[in-house]
């Protein structure tokens, strides 16, 4: 297992470019089941190991992946399997995505259900009810569900705006001829990065990025070759160290308006924001002023920066209050930044943080993706040296993490345990 040796306390300076989303990404690689022609995509984050995963979860259903780079191309193989392998699916739950696909296209498919995870409970419901709106029959069998009867287009009305559900719904719909509705679906760019991907396939899909979508589905969906969309996620972080250590940061291939949210609020902090056409650069002087934070759904602030948000307002000057509205566990890496100095108190689904004037170096340890991001934001900023393990819940979901680093002046380096 690696670890992460970071001397911090160093400002971070220059440029770093931003990689493909790993999050629209999985959902477009998993989308090529619905055709046997073959599909390229590129700005993959291809180093990933969820990226990795779902490479394997295709290979495992009969498609064959050939990488380079950050380029993929997923040929038709042999026939698809209706089935996706437990091994796989308890390693990413994302793999859970191969449902709609796979039921809209044969009628049938089994699919292990994942368990929670270290940030909640993640139940799976949303996407079984959006399938039985369209005729699915569900059964579960050790720990499978397993959905039969051919689906229907019709309309879907999700009770809260799952990202996935929405996702695996689409992607069933598209492969139905007709009109599918989606109500209440969730609004994430890499929603409708996943549209797009399935309108040049041959099915229309309009309303991505609102909160009702309507996809025209055909019965034989082509080949197609798209561009993925910048990593918002890893902008944000990139965009929060820079800010932490007190640097001058230029991000290059990114989408500002994606992390709109995230830049009012740094601005509020103090931080100097600017965008420009694909870059932003961030820069920033001294502790930050403490701003209160809930997270929402998209265009809200992304969850998936609350983690490394914390830890930037754990230097602030004065109190500041983050409030988690998405997952009901996802305050982790609270106690892990407590360890070296941070003063944060958990009380449900709120996070009080009394910012302190610096963070010193301590073993850690992350629990999960964005925690672990958090945990380099303090550890970078961080008077002493900061061992981090579990370093593979970070190779997760962001790519050459500690050599993108490194090139910002960043002491870091990777050792194997
Ligand atoms: C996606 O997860 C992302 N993952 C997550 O990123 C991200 O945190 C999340 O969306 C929210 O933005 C991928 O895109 C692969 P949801 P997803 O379904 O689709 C509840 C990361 O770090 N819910 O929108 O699983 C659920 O428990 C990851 O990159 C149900 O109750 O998220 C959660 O509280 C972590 N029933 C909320 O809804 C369901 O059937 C939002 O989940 C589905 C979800």
């Amino acid at each position: 297992m690696d670890r992460f040796i970071i001397d911090g306390g160093t400002p971070l300076r220059g440029d770093v470019r931003i990689s493909g989303s790993k999050n629209a990404a999985l959902p477009i690689l998993i989308a090529t089941l619905l055709t046997d022609e073959s599909c390229v995509i590129e700005n993959v984050p291809t180093r990933l190991r969820d990226i990795r995963l779902t490479f394997r979860v295709l290979e495992a259903i009969g498609k064959r992946v050939d990488v380079s780079g950050s380029r993929v191309v997923v040929h038709a193989n042999k026939p698809l399997k209706t089935r996706a392998p437990y091994d796989l699916v308890k390693q990413m739950r994302a793999s859970v995505l191969v449902a709609g696909p796979l039921l809209s296209r044969f009628g049938w498919v089994r699919v292990p259900i994942p368990g929670g995870c270290a940030i909640g409970l993640r139940p799976i419901d949303i996407h079984i009810q959006g399938f039985q709106d369209l005729g699915a029959r569900r059964v579960l069998d050790q720990g499978d569900l397993i959905l039969d009867s051919p689906l229907r287009p019709g309309r879907v009305r999700f009770k809260s705006p799952s990202v996935g559900a929405t996702e695996n719904l689409m992607m069933a719909a598209a492969a139905l001829e007709g009109t599918t509705t989606i109500v209440n679906a969730a609004r994430e760019p890499e929603i409708e990065d996943l549209a797009g991907f399935l309108t040049d396939m041959g099915a229309k899909v309009t309303g991505a990025g609102g909160s009702t979508i309507v996809v025209r589905g055909a019965r034989r969906l082509k080949g197609v070759s798209h561009r993925v969309i910048p990593d918002r996620i890893e902008t944000g972080t990139f965009m929060l160290v820079a800010a932490a250590t007190g640097g001058r940061v230029r991000l290059l291939g990114v989408e500002p308006a994606q992390v709109h949210a995230l830049s009012v609020k740094m601005r509020a902090a103090g931080a100097v924001v600017r965008e420009g056409q694909g870059q932003i650069v961030v820069s920033m002087k001294g502790r930050p002023v403490p701003v209160a934070m809930a997270t929402a759904p998209y265009p809200g602030f992304p969850t998936d920066l609350q983690a490394p948000w914390m830890a930037w307002m754990s230097l602030a000057q004065g109190r500041s209050r983050i409030k988690e509205t998405v997952f009901e566990n996802r305050f982790m890496h609270a106690a892990e930044l407590g360890r070296m100095g941070a003063r944060i108190a958990v009380s449900g689904d709120t996070g009080v943080v009394q910012g302190v004037p610096a963070l010193s170096g301590a073993p850690i340890m992350a629990s999960d993706l964005r925690a672990g991001a958090a945990l380099l934001v303090a550890a970078l900023a961080a008077h002493g040296r900061t061992s981090v393990a579990r370093v593979y819940h970070i190779d997760r979901g962001y790519e050459r993490v500690e050599i993108k680093l490194r090139a910002l002046g960043a002491r870091i380096k990777r050792v194997k345990t």
